[in-house]
């Protein structure tokens, strides 16, 4: 048996508070080269009530302890217990407060976790969401010890003539050996997650902002040397984050600077330390000709996402890791309505559905599977997962769904009035809204508990005679992996019935309870509604907007779902529709032997297809996004056993060709009428357009077998969107011909010095399909660009060859899983954190095909019977392998 009981599990059930009160915490970092001192002074008071016997029990990990005092003088030492992972003190005051004064001293070139104090290219930083503080210095290191800090950082003034923390600037100074130091006053309680220090060579990049109340603040983003001007596009959409945090939510900044830091190291998008943001440097540097639109967008969310961060995760902050949801789940839904709002409503939610379906859908349907708000855990850095995020934001999407906008805003209003400084529970969020608006939110409460995807089976009845619609729901949940409940949760239901006129008709139900307007409040196992009056048997639109995370089983006839998704009102609904049309008879296809020599989507799919992305009166994103079919992963998903990654493929592309060859006139137009001559602009309609022209010349590509139009627009490319699409096209349908080479180099020698355009260049290489891409990665891994100690470079290639290379990662002979295995093993040396991320791309080997599904669980349990992996590593593994 795989030994998963390592390390120990963190239950819910077993809260409690500390027994000690932090009241400040005051710090001095002295950076040397090789080595940085830290002192820390804790002001703490036992609390009323705790045991006056108790210990004080700070938390460690790696650490040196260099120095101890009690009030001013070292302790007897049987007074404390040190080790690497914990300092346990006692014999404390029981009846006043009292300083502890702990030194510790670490070796941050040697951090290569990227947890706690690390160099990045020489610049001295900090990551300590969730446990990263303890690897600093002893401390109460859990979210719901909060206090004010006081941080006074030492270093050379030639390396460092930059010094940050968070809150405000208080102090500088001169010290001698060319040193000097910089004082920073955090006013804030904060926990010690949200702590952050910066030291470094860098340039900086600043702007001032006057909030709605007329308070300014200075901001301000810092990069390595040489950058900052590829940081413009990062400040603009800060003050757009800024400013509609006020007009959205009332919500205004409170320090009087905003500083952001972009590293090159960095195990995750970025992180929201209270006044100073850090973040991978992916989502801050751009410029039109090495950032794709797609890098726009992602730079655009995050940066919204770690500010909004300092309402809903820092001024209310979490009371322990299993509330995690409370926000991330909040902070994403608020980034994904800033981009709705920003950008094309309809398409920032098809973006959206689409990312919830290919992440989120398999975690929950596999045996990573767990509540929105977990139970338990072995380690919390392998639940910042599209579970708590994306199926988070889905949940709060439905109340806001259930309350309408102005219910939901009182409600959001109420939890900031009430829970401003506050360490919250999900409870308490909750609360908030049932007690804003009088609404009864139980049965919504329980999405946040019972793991897995509902499925919602919707019927209809219509009777001619008696002109009568009956239509009926039901939901099913089965017990999963996570061993959660399956009671009937509420899911709104947004629907509309569609007349052949294409207008929603204004009916009102005759029977049904729970029928609000345009949305279905089903609460029940199942309910009914009845409608009558009609004038016709109306097509039943159901779903709009995704308004709840179920798959959805609708029995409807083809004939009807091709009339939505031309007639549709509701333009998300007639891409879901549309897509699900696809996916279905994707999947069908996939199912039979030899299906790739079969039309796997019928002429009438095609031409809806077609229909949709040459409506010129729809915008060009939405145009794009009709013509993008379901990923590899997406119809595995659906298929659910006994997957052929093969055939799955074989479908796939005949498909693409089919609908190539069927559209080619059209496809040749759009191409033809892109404007690659103007200068680019990131906007909402210059993306569409760019997307709209690309995915025509995918399709041309596969139906005509000509690199030609390819090699054309790869050469004259004015901005790396185009430059990018093209050479995918080349190197992934025209892998080793000359046309696809002499690109490849090319792009390599132009961007040989920007290491955000190689992690491009490996990850198009990784993502090459053919069987031939396990020797291929095989051969980057050697590559002087490489590297296993930067995550962005890992991710690349190693997680990019895993999550996005069906064909190659499940080669039929395990050699794709055997290359990755190999990998994991080397980075979890590094860097648990990443190898358990890419440990989670084998999560749905239990549905492949037999033979493959033995390859797959042979390579995990391998893996799982050595003996030094980390506890990052074995809990992914153990979990997948349940
Ligand atoms: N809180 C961060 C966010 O979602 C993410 C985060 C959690 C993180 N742990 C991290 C980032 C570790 C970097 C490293 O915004
Ligand atoms: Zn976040």
């Amino acid at each position: 048996m795989p030994r998963t009981d390592d390390g120990q599990t963190i239950k819910l059930a077993d809260y409690r508070a500390t027994d000690f009160v932090l009241h400040s915490v005051a710090m001095t970092i002295r950076l040397f080269e090789g080595r940085a001192d830290i002192d820390t002074t804790l002001e703490l008071e036992r609390r009323k009530g705790a045991d006056a016997a108790a210990p004080l029990v700070l938390d460690g990990d790696e650490l040196t302890l260099t120095g101890l005092a009690l009030d001013g003088t070292p302790p007897e030492g049987d007074r404390y217990k040190a080790s690497p992972e914990r300092l346990e003190i006692t014999d404390l005051p029981s009846d006043r407060r009292f300083t502890l004064d702990v030194a510790t001293t670490l070796v941050p070139e040697n951090n290569t976790k990227l947890m706690g104090l690390y160099r990045s290219n020489g610049i001295w930083c900090t990551q300590c969401e969730a446990e990263g503080f303890r690897r600093i210095t002893y401390f109460l290191d859990r979210p719901d010890v909060l206090a004010p800090y006081t941080v006074r950082i030492e270093a050379d003034r030639g390396a460092a003539p930059i010094l940050l923390s968070n809150g405000n600037p208080t102090e500088t100074g001169t010290l001698p050996d060319n040193r000097h130091f910089a004082v920073w006053d955090d006013p804030f309680n904060k926990p010690s997650y949200l702590f952050a220090m910066v030291a470094g060579d860098l340039d900086l990049i600043h702007e001032p902002f006057t909030t709605a109340s007329g308070k300014s603040v200075s901001l301000a983003i810092y990069t390595e040397k040489g950058r900052s001007a590829q940081a413009r596009y990062a400040l603009n959409a800060l003050k757009r984050s800024m400013v509609w945090d006020e007009r959205r939510f009332g919500r205004e900044y409170d320090l009087d600077v905003f500083n952001i830091v972009a590293i090159a190291d960095f195990n995750m998008g970025a992180m929201e330390n209270k006044g100073l943001n850090i973040f991978n440097h992916k989502y801050v540097l751009l410029d039109p000709e090495t950032a794709t639109d797609t890098d726009y967008a992602g730079v655009e969310t995050v940066i919204a996402h770690e500010y909004f961060h300092n309402w809903t995760g820092n001024r209310i902050t979490c009371r322990d890791w299993f509330q995690l949801c409370l926000k991330e789940g909040l902070t994403v839904y608020r980034d994904q309505e800033f981009s709705a709002d920003e950008r094309s409503a309809t398409v920032q939610r098809i973006s959206s559905v689409r990312r919830l379906k290919a992440h989120q859908f398999p975690e929950d349907q596999g045996p990573l599977q767990h509540p929105v708000r977990p139970t338990e855990y072995r380690e919390i850095n392998n639940f910042y997962t599209a579970t708590v995020y994306d199926k988070g934001a889905e949940l709060v999407r439905m109340i806001e769904t259930i309350l309408g906008r102005e219910g939901f805003r009182k409600g959001m209003d109420l939890y900031f009035d009430r829970h401003d400084g506050d360490a919250a529970t999900v409870e308490d969020f909750i609360a908030c809204f049932e007690v804003a608006t009088g609404e009864d939110l139980s049965r919504l409460a329980l999405w946040y508990g019972q793991a897995g995807t509902p499925t919602l089976t919707v019927t209809e009845d219509y009777d001619a005679a008696a002109d009568r619609l009956t239509v009926g729901f039901k939901q099913t949940l089965q017990p999963g992996a996570a061993g959660t409940g399956t009671t009937p949760m509420h899911i709104p239901i947004r629907f509309g019935l569609v007349g052949s006129n294409g207008q929603d008709k204004d009916a009102a139900p005759v029977q049904g309870a729970g029928v609000e307007g345009a949305v279905v409040h089903l609460t029940e196992a199942e309910a009914s509604v009845v409608f009558e009056n009609l004038g016709e048997r109306p097509y039943l639109s159901v779903l709009r907007d995704f308004s709840a995370p179920v798959t959805l089983d609708h029995a409807q006839s083809e004939a009807d779902r091709l009339a939505l998704a031309r007639l549709d009102p509701n333009l998300f609904n007639r891409w879901r529709i549309l897509n699900d049309l696809v996916g279905a008879a994707l999947t069908k296809a996939s199912r039979r032997p030899s299906s790739a020599t079969q039309a796997p989507l019928a002429s009438e799919i095609i031409d809806a297809i077609l229909g949709s992305a040459g409506d010129e009166s729809l915008e060009a994103a939405f145009r794009a996004q009709a013509l993008a079919l379901p990923g590899e992963a997406e119809i595995a998903r659906m298929l659910a056993e006994n997957v052929d990654p093969d055939a799955v493929h074989a479908v796939i592309e005949t498909a693409r060709g089919d609908v190539g060859k069927r559209g080619a006139a059209l496809f040749a137009r759009l191409h033809a009428d892109r404007e690659s001559s103007v200068e680019f602009s990131p906007d909402a309609e210059s993306v569409g357009k760019r997307a709209l022209a690309n995915a025509a010349l995918g399709y041309l590509a596969a139906a005509t077998g000509d690199p030609g139009p390819a090699e054309e627009q790869y050469t004259i490319a004015g901005n790396m969107t185009d430059r990018l699409a093209a050479l995918t096209v080349l190197v992934h349908r025209f892998p080793d011909t000359p046309a696809s080479t002499s690109a490849l180099n090319d792009f390599y020698d132009r961007f040989e010095r920007d290491g955000l355009v190689i992690d491009k260049w490996f990850a198009i290489q990784a993502t090459i399909p053919s069987p031939k891409a396990v020797e291929i990665v095989a051969g980057l891994a050697t590559h002087p660009k490489f590297s296993l100690k930067n995550p962005n470079r890992v991710r690349a290639l190693v997680g990019t060859f895993a999550a996005a290379n069906q064909l190659a990662f499940h080669r039929a002979d395990g050699a794709g899983y055997r290359w990755v295995a190999e990998r994991l093993v080397e980075i979890d040396r590094l860097n648990p954190q990443v190898s358990a991320r890419v440990a989670t791309t084998f999560r749905s080997w239990r549905s492949l095909e037999p033979a493959r599904r033995d390859k797959a669980s042979a390579t995990l349990r391998q893996l799982i019977e050595l003996k030094d992996i980390s506890a990052d590593l074995r809990d992914i593994l153990g979990r997948s392998l349940r």
